[in-house]
């Protein structure tokens, strides 16, 4: 199964990017033809971030693409068979491909109907451009933009108050608690090296006891914090199982290396990439994480 972009429908040309893309999901079991997936790349022009933000969300990354086609390969995942009941979060969610094909996927599966799919990112011009994203999809299942920074979520492990330390809450960015999910997802979050640790402390903070994250990005010779990750989550008691290179290992099942290269390639050159020599050369790792059931959620203390 793969993930193809199939069109763009203006061609106009900004950050050296075609800023409408349409990708097609292979829809699996229960529709007879793809779903259709359409995003629009941020430009310049929207431009109005603050000083501490950058624009890496303005464009769809190679991640996003893999990400999607894990999520479709895999439905058991969106479909929470291992995990609580809850909603679904997308972290740095960029222009959103994985959280709109996530929705997709969940509002093509009937059992999921009633979960919620919340975009996150910290970058102000990014999150506008995630509710154009989502309007041009017109979602059923019911989805919410919200602005999260990993700088605002405290290691409460530390904290040396017992209430703060206990709280099961994430605050966003005008500092409202918000509840957790079962399902976390997110591509190409670990840039910098302090990334691994602040990415792990917001998953902390905002999963769900019993529930999954799920985290790819570029293998680890390509981007500094991949190799401290799974060490900064499993601190924080969560169980952290890392599969590299899952083009080559053709773990993920529909995967052919050299075919779907070649397509991931396609969209990334349609995405506006004139990368093409480098992303051939690169592989991507799959980190799950799982937040392990404490006797406390139960209400036996
Ligand atoms: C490399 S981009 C990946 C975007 C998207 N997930 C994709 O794969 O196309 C990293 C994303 O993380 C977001 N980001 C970076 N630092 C962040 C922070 N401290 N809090 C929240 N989001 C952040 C950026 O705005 C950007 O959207």
């Amino acid at each position: 199964m793969v993930i193809l972009p199939v069109g763009s429908s203006y061609g106009k040309k900004v950050m050296s990017c075609i800023n409408h893309l349409t990708f097609s999901i292979p829809s699996g079991r229960t529709l007879e033809s793809p779903l259709q997936i359409r995003l629009h790349q941020a430009s310049t022009k929207d431009e109005n971030q603050g000083e501490n933000e950058t624009n890496t969300g303005f464009i769809m990354w190679p991640s996003a693409v893999m990400l999607s086609h894990y999520l479709s390969n895999n439905p058991h995942v969106l479909r929470g068979d291992d995990t609580p009941d809850g909603d679904v979060m997308e972290l740095g969610s960029g222009c959103g491909l994985a959280g709109l094909t996530a929705a997709a996927l969940m509002q093509n599966d009937g059992s999921t109907s009633d979960d919620k799919v919340v975009f996150t990112d910290y970058n102000r011009a990014v999150l506008e451009n995630l509710k154009r994203n989502i309007e041009l999809n017109d979602f059923v299942v019911q989805h919410e933009v919200l602005a999260l920074d990993w700088f605002d979520q405290q290691p409460l492990e530390d904290s040396s108050d017992p209430v703060e330390k206990e709280a099961n809450t994430w605050v966003d960015m005008d500092g409202t608690s918000h509840g957790q999910f079962r399902l976390i997802i997110g591509a190409d979050l670990l840039v910098c090296t302090n990334d691994a640790e602040l990415v792990a402390a917001t998953i902390y903070r905002a999963l769900m006891e019993g529930g999954r994250a799920l985290i790819l990005g570029p293998s680890s010779n390509r981007r500094f914090g991949l190799a401290t990750f799974p060490d900064a989550c499993r601190e924080k008691g969560m169980t952290v199982t890392v599969d590299e290179n899952i083009l080559d290992a053709n773990r993920t099942s529909g995967f052919d290396t050299e075919r779907s290269r070649q397509k991931l390639m396609n969209g990334l050159e349609l995405g506006g990439y004139n990368q093409r020599a480098n992303s051939l050369g690169h592989d991507f790792t799959v980190f799950t994480i799982d937040k392990p059931i404490t006797t406390t959620s139960y209400g036996l203390g």
